[in-house]
């Protein structure tokens, strides 16, 4: 059976850095149209998204198309989930048609791993619940490295919603397997201790200033207000103390980046200053999304 991939953390180093290397194959030079690809072509991958997306599941859809895969894409809103079907009995029913790859995204922490026991079809999580969300990660670091060169000894600040977000997991198990510093940060209601404890030496502060001292990467997160039931705090004052703003941008190294992998709130987690600002590169985060997509598809389906 073909292995999918379900999360980073049981990824090695060298299986990251092929992906990483192969990406580089399909990001197009500036100004140039996006290259096409056969390797997939009479492949077929079912794209089924639980949970409400816009750039994961549009860049997995390209990314299938750019490599010549034929592409169906499934949502909760639309299908027989919404007449009250199991999770399992979707599952099985798409995995009778025999597709070659399925690419979910379910507010479930663990979905895809356990589906992935029961149907013999690779599947590739596009994030869940609050677990991971692995091809982010990827592309990430892709955009790191492709701004600073190396991930290596950089100091990351991720600030924002630690608690809920997959993303902050997967770039922790990511960054740390290259031995970044990791800083965590975020309201001490959203800022788990256990956090700090999925890799060696990350650091957690509640202080925005702290973490952003000498950072060379600052990740701001969404606060996911879906997943909380009580917001621990007033939604109203998060801006004022975990809120990125032009002065924040100081502190820094002078080569900083701004990351977030979207969607962004502007005025609750960053200002539209530093959003549009030279050091984001947020739309470049998007860009790659791309790439990696189509070196995890082509990976997933061809090895
Ligand atoms: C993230 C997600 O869905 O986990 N978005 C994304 O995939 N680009 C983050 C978020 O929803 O805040």
């Amino acid at each position: 059976m073909r292995r999918g991939l379900l999360d980073i953390e049981s990824l090695t180093r060298p299986e990251i850095e092929a992906i990483l290397a192969r990406s580089k194959d399909f990001q197009p030079a500036p100004r140039e149209p996006f290259k096409r690809f056969e390797s997939l072509r009479g492949q077929t991958i079912v794209n089924l998204f639980f949970e409400a997306s816009t750039r994961t599941r549009t860049s997995f859809e390209i990314a299938a198309k750019r490599l010549g895969a034929d592409l169906i894409s499934i949502t909760a809103s639309g299908s027989s989930v919404s007449k009250g079907e199991s999770l399992v009995d979707t599952l099985n029913t798409l995995g009778a048609m025999r597709p070659d790859a399925i690419v979910m995204r379910h507010s479930a922490s663990g979905a895809p791993h356990f589906l992935s026991r029961y149907l013999p079809v690779p599947i590739v999580n596009a994030g869940d619940g609050t677990h991971e969300h692995p091809t982010q990660a990827l592309l990430d670091a892709l955009t790191i490295r492709d701004r600073l060169g190396t991930l290596e000894n950089l100091r990351v600040a991720i600030i924002g919603d630690i608690a809920h977000s997959r993303v902050a997991r997967s770039n922790i198990f990511l960054l740390s397997k290259f031995g970044v510093h990791v800083v965590l940060c975020g309201p001490a209601s959203l800022l788990p201790r256990e956090m700090g404890q999925l890799a060696p030496a990350i650091e957690l502060t509640t202080d925005m200033e702290e973490a952003i001292r000498n950072a060379d990467v600052i990740m701001m997160l969404r606060v996911q207000l879906e997943r909380q039931h009580e917001p621990g705090f007033a939604t109203n004052e998060y801006f004022q103390f975990f809120g990125l703003r032009p002065e924040h941008i100081e502190l820094a190294k002078p080569n900083l980046i701004v990351m977030h992998p979207g969607p962004i709130n502007r005025g609750r987690e960053i200002s539209s200053e530093v959003a549009d600002s030279q050091r984001s590169v947020i739309l470049n985060q998007v860009e790659n999304g791309v790439a990696i997509r189509m070196a995890v598809l082509e990976r997933v389906l061809t090895q």
